[in-house]
């Protein structure tokens, strides 16, 4: 039986360009894992999208004079662009600025209030004399009362990972005039969150399975107690509230909080993708079946919007799943800092791909990625791991046995091969064996682990074609090296599959290799099938180099370009 899995990605907001950071965080853990399900013959959805609104765009709209939509259609082209050069492959990339996503936020509005989960009140808010208005709370910073980071915005802390509110902040002052604020009252809108303490507290229970920085970040959150939040904003650029509420003059120059409508876009967007499926009923499958598993792939710094604020929503709505897991990464730093776009400390996604292949940075960040701890970028780092390990263990692996064979054998599956022998047997039933242990890890959303086992069986190939060396066998015995070759092109059609949701690009371009037609995707990971269809005699294509070998004079030329300070 198919499983059927629904996978959201965080939203990025549509105020800059990706950089590495964002991709070793969500965007390509999300991928593995959708592409393993797919090969996996299970029912994928997985889909994200811009997240248009809030304080980061007006800001970056402000900088330059220009209107925040303008700002969002850029930046969401250039989205789409970086995930199609990157090979991300989501069903759906929205954004939250359609009419589908404000109709549901709307609606999601409604059923919350009329269920008594929402309620209007007063409340203080940062007011700055200077510039002359409220603040939103990303203009406010100032000092955590948790952790004591004095770089803390309004809405979260960084240093600390905690949700904030600008008025908790010790000596909270504004980033744009840096004055004090004074507190005034307005009036707004309050998710009763405090009513889901005790239901998330029991939910929590049953996620044993949660990686321990998630499960630490949520209990620790819910030991806090939980308080009402205010989701609604004095701003002009975001989600109305339903046109025809009661107060709907009285909110008109307000707007519902980006948090609270941006998670509303994963339930949104799978609404959307059924419309254009041409079948709008599909999103139910993913929504509304119990036996659907919902994975939210996002960084740390999202964990209790996910964790806490989104499910205590989805409670309150009724009637849709819960998140299944919440496989959050750590960070990335770049070269040894922290990534910051104010101080252009960033490698960009775009400008990476001007240059390189993607499979390269795909490699570098799934070995390297950031799953129960930071870790780095470095270009020595990257250059080297192309070197060492991706062309010379994998890229020389396909490179000397179709190579090789393709001259020596007429451009065929070798025919007439001598019977296998222990050597043969014990490097195929590893091969079975790899294939359960990568699927075990990529279930389990342990990527790394994934990838140095496909890495294993691609060294114990390459100490087996050591050890049989046809390049010496074919000169006295033909059926020698037919027998050696032919086993290690089974063994690569089964790296290949295994090897496809890390290096998609380059999975499918050994598929071609092996003279088999149609897309690598569509190939099932299926150990006995995938020995079934390497056939003695079969075609196989003229194959070219996988990967290039780097060299560490331009990666240090890369180090002090701009962007990428030296
Ligand atoms: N735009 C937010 C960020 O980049 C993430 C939003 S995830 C969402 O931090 F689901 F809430 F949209
Ligand atoms: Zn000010």
């Amino acid at each position: 039986m198919p499983e059927r899995i629904f996978i959201g990605v965080a939203w990025p907001y549509a105020n800059g360009p990706l950089h590495m950071g964002h991709i070793a965080g969500c965007y390509l853990a999300a991928d593995i894992f959708a592409r393993y399900h797919r090969m996996k013959g299970n029912d994928v959805l997985m889909v994200s999208g811009s997240d248009a609104h809030g304080t980061p765009i007006t800001i970056r709209a402000d900088q330059e004079g220009v209107a925040p939509q303008a700002v969002l259609e850029r930046y969401h082209a250039q989205f789409l662009d970086t995930w199609r050069r990157l090979g991300i492959s989501f069903d759906l990339f929205t954004d939250t600025h359609t009419d589908n996503h404000r109709r549901i936020v709307q609606d999601f509005f409604t059923t919350l209030k009329d269920k008594d989960y929402i309620y209007p009140d007063t409340m203080l808010l940062a007011y700055c004399a200077g510039c002359n208005r409220f603040l939103p709370d990303r203009y406010v910073e100032g000092t955590c009362p948790h952790c004591r980071n004095e770089g803390a915005r309004g809405d979260q802390c960084d240093a600390c990972g905690r949700t904030l509110d600008p008025i908790e902040l010790l000596n909270p002052y504004c980033s744009i005039c840096r004055a004090t604020p004074d507190f005034r009252e307005s009036e707004h809108y309050f998710l009763r969150l405090s009513a889901f303490q005790q239901p998330l507290l029991d939910w929590i229970e049953s996620k044993e399975h949660w990686r321990p920085n998630v499960a630490n970040q949520t209990s620790s959150f819910l030991r806090g107690g939980l308080k009402d939040r205010a989701i609604t904003r004095d701003l002009t650029w975001g989600v109305p509230l339903p046109p025809d509420g009661p107060d709907a003059v009285r909110f008109q120059g307000k707007r519902i909080y980006v948090w609270f409508e941006a998670v509303i876009g994963y339930f949104s967007a799978a609404v959307e993708w059924a419309q254009r499926s041409g079948n709008a009923d599909a999103w139910q499958d993913y929504w509304q079946d119990g036996d659907t598993r919902s994975y939210y792939f996002i960084g740390k710094d999202n964990i209790p919007f996910h964790s806490i604020i989104w499910p205590a929503m989805l409670m309150g709505y009724g009637g849709l799943n819960l998140p299944y897991d919440v496989p959050a990464n750590e960070f990335l730093s770049l070269e040894s800092r922290k990534f910051s776009t104010s101080q252009n400390w960033a490698l960009w996604v775009p400008d990476y791909l001007d240059n390189y292949d993607p499979d390269p940075l795909r490699y570098m960040l799934s070995i390297n990625m950031p799953e129960t701890g930071d870790t780095d970028f470095s270009w020595a780092e990257f250059v080297r791991r192309n070197n060492d390990e991706l062309v010379a263990t994998w890229g020389n692996l396909v490179n000397r046995v179709l190579r090789f064979t393709y001259r020596n054998f007429d451009g065929q599956i070798p025919v007439d091969a001598l019977p296998p022998e222990d050597a043969e047997t014990a490097l195929l039933s590893a091969a079975r064996r790899g294939m359960d242990a990568v699927a075990d890890s990529l279930e389990h959303t342990r990527f790394r682990a994934g990838i140095s086992q496909a890495f294993g069986l691609a060294q114990e190939t390459n100490r087996y074609l050591d050890s049989r060396a046809p390049w010496q066998a074919i000169k006295t015995d033909r059926a020698h090296a037919a027998r050696s070759l032919g086993t290690a092109i089974q063994v690569l059609n089964c790296l290949k599959v295994m090897l496809s949701p890390y290096l998609p690009f380059t999975g499918q371009k050994v598929h071609d290799f092996l003279g088999l037609d149609g897309d690598v995707t569509a190939e099932p990971w299926d150990f006995d099938a995938l020995i079934a269809s390497i056939r003695p005699g079969a075609p196989l294509r003229n194959p070219s180099n996988l990967y290039t070998k780097l060299d560490v004079a331009a990666a240090e030329q890369e180090a002090g370009r701009p962007g990428v300070p030296a």
